[in-house]
C-alpha cells in the first residue's frame, strides 16, 4: 500500500453480513428502532474499484448487477461524494468512476448496498491519499449513510447497538460454515419489514422491551459450538419477513429437513442463512437444496471474515 504516489486505481473487497441475533426494540422518534444485534461478516464478497475520471459514475457487473441502481441514489456513489465533501480544505479530490462486481444479493438482508458504501469509503480514502481521515471520521461518515456501514468497515463478529451503527467486536474463535439461500425473484424492503414487525406487535398487544444481546448466543460464540450457536440464533424481524413473504417458511423448513443445524432469515430478509457443521455438510446441504429445495441462488460461505479491505492498488504512470 503506498501513500506517497498518486494511485491510479484502488480495489476493495467487502463481505456481506448476516445477523446471528437481532433484538428489535421500540420505534424511536427519528423513525429508527433501537436494536441490539450480533453482526457476522461472511465470505460472500462484492468488489469495488475506484479510479479518477472526468465525472462521477458507477457501473455494476456480476450476478446481481442488473438490480443495482447506477444513478445518484447508488449508495457507493453517495458515500464517495460525501467523503469528498468532508475531505478537509487542503486535500484535492477529483471525480471517480466506481466499478462494482456484485455478488451479495440485492435487497436481501445482507447489507449489500451498505457493503459497497463501506468499500467506496475505504477505496476513495486511499485513492485520494486522505491519510488525515482517521478511522473515527470514516466511521462517522459511514454511520450518517446507513446503520450497517460502520460494521462493514470492521467485519468479524460484533455487537451492534443504537440503530446498529455502534459496533463492538465480539471475541469469538474458530469459524462457522453457512449455506445462504436467496429465493428467485424475492426481495424485501427493509423499512417495510420493520413496519410489519411493529404492526404484528401492535396486533398482538405486546409491550416492546429494550433490546438486549442474547446471553445464550454470546456464550455459544465464546465456545464456538455449532449446535449451541444454532439453537441460539434469533431474529425479531423473521416473523415480519415471513408474514410479507410466506414462501420463506418453506425455505427455512426445507433446509432444516435437509440437515441444516440451524436456520434463520438474515436481517430483514429475504436471504435465508443455514448453519452447518463443516464444509462437507455445507456441500451436502447445497446439493440437497439445489435438487429438492425451493428455487433460488445457493452459496456456501464461512464467517467471520474481515470487513472492507484493499486488495489491489495500481499506481499511476
Ligand atoms: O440505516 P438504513 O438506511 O440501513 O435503514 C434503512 C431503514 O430501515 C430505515 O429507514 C428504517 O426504516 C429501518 N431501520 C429501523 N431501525 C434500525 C435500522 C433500520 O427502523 N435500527
Amino acid at each position: 500500500m503506498t501513500t506517497g504516489t498518486q494511485a491510479h486505481s484502488v480495489t476493495v473487497r467487502v463481505p456481506g453480513k448476516i445477523n446471528l441475533g437481532l433484538s428489535v426494540g421500540p420505534l424511536r422518534e427519528d423513525g429508527y428502532h433501537e436494536l441490539s444485534t450480533i453482526y457476522h461478516a461472511v465470505s460472500l464478497y462484492d468488489t469495488v474499484t475506484v479510479q479518477p475520471a472526468e465525472r462521477w459514475s458507477v457501473h455494476v457487473t456480476g450476478p446481481w448487477g442488473e438490480r443495482v441502481p447506477t444513478d445518484e441514489s447508488n449508495l457507493a456513489l453517495v458515500a464517495a461524494k460525501t467523503l469528498a465533501k468532508r475531505r478537509g480544505r487542503r486535500a484535492k479530490v477529483d471525480p471517480v468512476r466506481i466499478d462494482i462486481d456484485k455478488h451479495i444479493p440485492v435487497a436481501g438482508g445482507m447489507a449489500g448496498g451498505s457493503a459497497d458504501a463501506a468499500a467506496a469509503l475505504v477505496a476513495c480514502r486511499e485513492l485520494w491519499g486522505l491519510d488525515h481521515v482517521e478511522n473515527d471520521l470514516l466511521e462517522l461518515v459511514a454511520a450518517s449513510l446507513g446503520s450497517d456501514i460502520p460494521f462493514l468497515l470492521h467485519g468479524g463478529t460484533a455487537i451492534g447497538s443504537g440503530r446498529g451503527e455502534q459496533v463492538t467486536p465480539v471475541l469469538a474463535r474458530g469459524e462457522l460454515h453457512w449455506v445462504l439461500w436467496a429465493g428467485e425473484g424475492l426481495s424485501l424492503s427493509t423499512p417495510e419489514v420493520y413496519a410489519e414487525c411493529d404492526r404484528l406487535r401492535e396486533e398482538a398487544g405486546v409491550e416492546v422491551p429494550a433490546p438486549e444481546p442474547s446471553g445464550a448466543l454470546m456464550a455459544a460464540l465464546r465456545r464456538m459450538d455449532t449446535d449451541e450457536v444454532a439453537d441460539a440464533l434469533c431474529n425479531d424481524l423473521q416473523e415480519a419477513a415471513v408474514s410479507l413473504q410466506p414462501s420463506l417458511a418453506e425455505a427455512l423448513a426445507a433446509g432444516l429437513d435437509l440437515g441444516a443445524r440451524g436456520a434463520l432469515v438474515s436481517g430483514s430478509g429475504p436471504t435465508v442463512a443455514f448453519l452447518v457443521g463443516s464444509q462437507t455438510e455445507a456441500i451436502d446441504l447445497s446439493v440437497g437444496l439445489a435438487a429438492n429445495g425451493p428455487t433460488g441462488d445457493i452459496v456456501r460461505a464461512v464467517g467471520p471474515v474481515p470487513g472492507a479491505q484493499i486488495v489491489h492498488h495500481r499506481s499511476g504512470p
